[in-house]
């Protein structure tokens, strides 16, 4: 079992399979993807050997992230092999959904079981102007689709921003009136990229939790692989509402996922450091060598991130991880 010095357990692995996007969040890349080099990501093989050694180290959970890992052409291939690895119980992804109505039948067939969702506005305009384009009704109309072919969880992310959004949520609210998916609003993070943007608009998520309680929504009870938004439901909403506060305290303390980025770096936390290469250790179908080199890593996970402290470590944005 992955357990840290501080008693975590890691049962939660996000993997980055590619670090490219086609979207331009204001908050993640304004300018578009910046293309390096050539990226030689991990290949399905290593992919599959890293899945197998954490599951045999106690993983039930793999969410796939990217970037945007739907460009990945080999993203099906990538579902069926995590969901066909042995203690693997539940395999997400997290998406911008730019094409999920057409994408949507292939996961499904691979065996996704939850999809999570970037909507930053619910306006289309507002929505075009956070990320770059114009595609709103396309997302809306494949979580539509998931929803009546299908029972895969969809959660929607919702980055909270001051001039952007902060002023949505009743509009957000009665979209979840009939529609059976959970809303998360997450707190802007501050990256190395993203340090002007943060400071003009931050805002805190405890607003919306005031204004929820008020609203009659009650907070829910935790799973031990659950992220670590708080939860609420309302009896009148088919929709729940989680609120993602990286800056309220002891976020840390309940931290159960570990990061893989697309290069096959260990990221012991989302802001921590450069990343622990590993990728030697996934040329091998004997994964014995690699589940003890995971072990001895783990040792050096820090007890919090240092975002308290305007420390935003190597991360520049969230697309080299997938948050
Ligand atoms: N702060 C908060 N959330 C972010 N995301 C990307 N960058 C940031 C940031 N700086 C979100 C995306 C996506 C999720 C993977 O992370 O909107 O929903
Ligand atoms: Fe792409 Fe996600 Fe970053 Fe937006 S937040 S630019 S969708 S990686």
């Amino acid at each position: 079992m992955l357990t840290d010095t501080f008693g975590r357990r890691f049962y939660y692995l996000r993997l980055s399979i590619t670090d490219v996007c086609n979207f331009r969040c204001n908050y993640c890349l304004p300018d578009g993807y910046q293309c390096q080099h050539n990226r030689d990501f991990l290949s399905t093989d290593e992919i599959s050997r890293l899945m197998r050694a954490f599951a045999q180290l106690g993983t039930e959970k793999i969410r796939i992230t990217g970037g945007e890992p739907s460009l990945r052409k080999d993203l099906p291939d990538i579902i069926a092999a995590a969901k066909q690895t042995p203690g693997i119980k539940k395999v997400a992804i997290t998406t911008n959904g730019y094409k999920l109505p057409e994408h949507l039948p292939s996961w499904l067939d691979a065996g996704i079981d939850a999809i999570n969702i970037s909507i930053d506005s619910l306006d289309p305009r507002q929505f075009q102007s956070i990320t770059g384009h114009n595609k709103l009704d396309t997302i809306m109309r494949g979580i539509d689709q998931a929803l009546e072919t299908s029972d895969v969880t969809i959660k929607v992310n919702s980055v909270l921003m001051r001039q952007h959004n902060a002023g949505e949520l009743n509009q957000f609210l009665t979209w979840l009136k009939n529609k059976p998916v959970t809303l998360r609003f997450i707190e802007l993070m501050e990256t190395g990229d993203n340090k002007a943007f943060f400071n003009a608009q931050h805002v805190s998520a405890s607003n919306y939790k005031t204004e929820l309680m008020l609203g009659g929504w009650r907070p829910m009870i935790r799973e031990k692989s659950a992220g670590p938004a708080q939860e609420f439901y309302h009896p009148d909403y088919l929709g729940k509402v989680g609120l993602i506060m990286p800056y309220s305290k002891d976020f840390c303390s309940s931290c159960n996922r570990l990061r893989i980025s697309s290069l096959g770096k260990l990221h012991l936390c989302l802001f921590a450091e450069q990343g622990l290469d590993i990728r030697a250790f996934l040329q091998s179908d004997d994964v014995e060598p690699l589940k003890q080199q995971l072990v001895a890593l783990l040792g050096q996970k820090a007890e919090s991130h240092y975002l308290h402290e305007n420390l935003t470590g190597a991360t520049t944005q969230l697309a080299m991880l997938g948050g």
